[in-house]
């Protein structure tokens, strides 16, 4: 609450779309902005009971399916939500390889999923915003925009673009009062991670290279998440919030 009693990340009246919400970050990102008011709608890459079940954890019965990898994404799920006042673009794949042993099918599939796609849901919502005078873009980053990973080569550079992206886009959508930002997380235990963080010795290693001294959950973006998407974030664009216990560093 602020000092006029009222909340200041109050969401009711606006709507938003969460990509990637069936699990994970986005599954926990999803659940704040139903909890802030908005009318929140869940996404995953097909209709599944996993998705219903990550909706009824969420509180919205609004589910949309739409695989980033597929040309004409944008227009798929614009057909499912409408305009909406809140676009977090938090799904991306992510395939483990040392950086000579990539197909073509999989350094498509990175840039379609994880940047290809970002540039023209934007695109596709942007002009709803425009008309209402207010939007929220928010995109997920990764700390491996900064650091390299032996595996992650094509990864990192779709996650370095996409802050590219926002930096690009962020002072011609400025003026209509639309934000976009970026939240890079570090290291979360998310279904994305965990059979490689059961294995302790790995574990361990992850544990050691982060200063806070723990391995993050999915719930460690709602913080930056509601900032940025409400009227307190208004005056923050362009930018973004590393939550990585310090992992960057
Ligand atoms: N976990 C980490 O340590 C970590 C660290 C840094 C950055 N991040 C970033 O944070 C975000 C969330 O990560 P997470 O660990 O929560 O991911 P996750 O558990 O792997 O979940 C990924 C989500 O993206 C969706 N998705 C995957 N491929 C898709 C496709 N082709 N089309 C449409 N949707 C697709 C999945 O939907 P389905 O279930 O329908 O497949 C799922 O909802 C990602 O952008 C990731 O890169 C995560």
């Amino acid at each position: 609450m602020d000092k006029r009693g009222e909340n200041m990340f109050d969401l009711k009246g606006k709507t938003a779309l969460v990509t990637g919400s069936s699990q994970g970050i986005g599954k926990e990102i999803a659940k704040t902005l139903r909890d802030a008011g908005a009318k929140v709608f869940v996404h995953g890459q097909n209709f599944s009971e996993k998705l219903d079940l990550a909706a009824k954890y969420v509180g919205t019965d609004s589910i949309v399916e739409a695989d980033l990898f597929e040309s004409g994404v944008a227009d798929k799920l614009f057909a499912q939500t409408g305009g909406v006042d809140i676009l977090v673009l938090n799904a991306s794949i992510q395939i483990k390889k040392p950086w000579g042993e990539f197909s073509e099918e999989e350094f498509d599939r990175h840039i379609n999923c994880n940047l290809k796609s970002s540039y023209f849901i934007i695109k596709k919502y942007i002009n709803y915003m425009k008309q209402k005078g207010w939007g929220r873009i928010v995109t997920i980053g990764s700390t491996n925009q900064y650091n390299n990973h032996p595996e992650l080569a094509i990864y990192g550079v779709t996650k370095a673009a996409q802050m590219k992206l926002v930096q690009n886009i962020a002072p011609y959508i400025a003026p209509y009062g639309i934000t976009i930002n970026n939240i890079a997380p570090g290291a979360i235990e998310t279904p994305r991670n965990d059979k490689a963080l059961a294995d302790k010795e790995f574990r361990d290693k992850v544990v050691a290279s982060i200063p806070a001294g723990y391995i993050g959950n999915a719930g460690d973006m709602n913080g930056a998440v509601l900032l940025l998407c409400s009227n307190e974030g208004r005056y923050i664009t362009g930018s973004e919030i590393i939550a990585d216990g310090g992992m960057h560093l």
